[in-house]
């Protein structure tokens, strides 16, 4: 656990607490590979790290935005004018995704891995096709704690209406050679809907329940 004030500071960082607070809750949770975590009611994303637990809070998972590792320069350019930023007005939901690799994946060389990133699963084709629908925040936690639970952190967020469309890529992804190096994957999906709003829905539904 990293703990001193410079990387609580670090400004490509970002921190996810699950607990019974947080600005998203929690739509539905679902471990598709590998050890479950806590399930929770609400998630807070903060910048940096942070180095306690709130009290009420289950875990913390962080991870650092960091250089693009397999992205060619056309692709590049493809995926800045294509792609939009995360936290736009209309993509009140979200997805959080907690992603492990095999150990065998980190023994490749990095010309093998991109081959099967991309030559053989087309993941960079793949998600380019749903933006910017999809705006995608990934950060990697691997290299910055041993005992890191996940190796990466897909955070990705669009408008409802997007969804089925988001799960649709998520199926394509799922089924690639890249995935099958996956041994620990929990899908947690999220609504930054205001509270006062869903707490009127659940009342409005009681109420025509009878
Ligand atoms: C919005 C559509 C998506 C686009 C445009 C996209 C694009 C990319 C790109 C360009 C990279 C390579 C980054 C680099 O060069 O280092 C990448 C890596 C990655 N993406 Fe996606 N992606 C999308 C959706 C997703 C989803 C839905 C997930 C999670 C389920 C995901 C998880 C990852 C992970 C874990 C890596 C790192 C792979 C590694 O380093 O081994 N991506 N993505």
């Amino acid at each position: 656990m990293i703990t001193t004030e410079r990387a609580a500071a670090n400004s490509r960082a970002t921190t996810f607490v699950g607990g019974r607070s947080g600005h998203m809750l929690v739509l539905s949770h679902a471990t598709l590979v590998g050890e479950p975590i806590a399930r929770v009611e609400a998630v807070n994303m903060t910048a940096g790290i942070s180095p306690t637990l709130p009290v009420d809070a289950s875990w913390a998972l962080h991870g650092v935005a960091t250089n693009d590792r397999y992205t060619t320069r056309p692709e590049k350019t493809e995926l800045v004018a294509k792609q939009a930023p995360i936290g736009r007005p209309e993509a009140t939901h979200a997805a959080l995704i907690l992603l492990r690799k095999r150990a065998e994946w980190w023994s490749f060389t990095q010309d093998e891995r991109r081959a099967i990133l991309e030559e053989d699963s087309h993941h960079i084709a793949i998600g380019m096709r749903y933006l910017p629908a999809v705006a995608r925040r990934l950060l990697h936690c691997r290299d910055l704690d041993e005992e890191a639970p996940f190796d990466f952190i897909g955070y990705l967020d669009y408008a409802p209406e997007s969804e089925a469309a988001f799960d649709d890529m998520l199926a394509q992804l799922r089924a690639t050679k890249e995935w099958s190096f996956i041994d620990r994957e929990i899908d947690i999906r999220l609504t930054k809907a205001d509270p006062a709003q869903i707490v009127l829905s659940h009342l409005a539904d009681h109420h025509a329940g009878g």
